[in-house]
């Protein structure tokens, strides 16, 4: 046996020791929440996406913002009651939500007497709400659309 070979199986043997008295990793949630992001990706169609944003542009941005970051304050209500337009880019509380629930919510709106969210129904198609809702998504941080991803087992 030559020495490289001993000093060889020496180093392995020093290795398998070592891990053996390791304490047991304990993972933190976020660590847990990175593991998952890295392996839900997102099968998005680009064409959708960017038909998504062009409809956000068009009839979204001016209460949602530009890039759906909503208005900062929007836990409080204004003064007749009824609250701001929150943000939907992950920051807020769309990603608690299934599609179903957002495509409904976009197509029949806020109840009028505490919402200002419009009902879209008449004057987007379904295929118009399924693009927006896909470009809404697309925002989210990994990490977010990892978890919605696993709460509703969809995409
Ligand atoms: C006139 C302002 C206004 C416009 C325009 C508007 N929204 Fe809203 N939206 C709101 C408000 C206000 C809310 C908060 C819900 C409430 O008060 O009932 C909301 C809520 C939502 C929610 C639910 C958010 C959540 O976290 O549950 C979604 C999704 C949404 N809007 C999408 C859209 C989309 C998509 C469009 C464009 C097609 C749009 N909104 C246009 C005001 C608006």
């Amino acid at each position: 046996m030559s020495i490289r070979f001993m000093w060889l199986i020496g180093c392995a043997i020093i290795t398998t020791g070592c891990n053996e008295t390791q304490q047991p990793q304990i993972r933190s949630l976020n660590d847990i929440l990175n593991a998952n992001a890295k392996q839900v990706e997102r099968q998005f169609n680009v064409e959708q996406v960017k038909r998504g944003a062009y409809i956000f542009q068009a009839h979204c941005e001016s209460c949602h913002g530009k890039n759906a970051q909503g208005t900062p304050d929007w836990r409080t209500p204004n003064a007749d009651g009824k609250f701001p337009p929150p943000p939907l880019d992950g920051t807020a509380h769309t990603w608690h939500h299934s599609t179903a629930v957002l495509k409904n919510t976009i197509l029949k709106g806020g109840p009028p007497e505490v919402s200002t969210m419009p009902a879209w129904e008449n004057i987007l198609t379904e295929q118009q709400v399924d693009d927006v809702i896909v470009w809404i998504k697309s925002l989210w941080p990994d990490k977010i659309y990892a978890t919605w991803y696993q709460n509703f087992e969809e995409r």
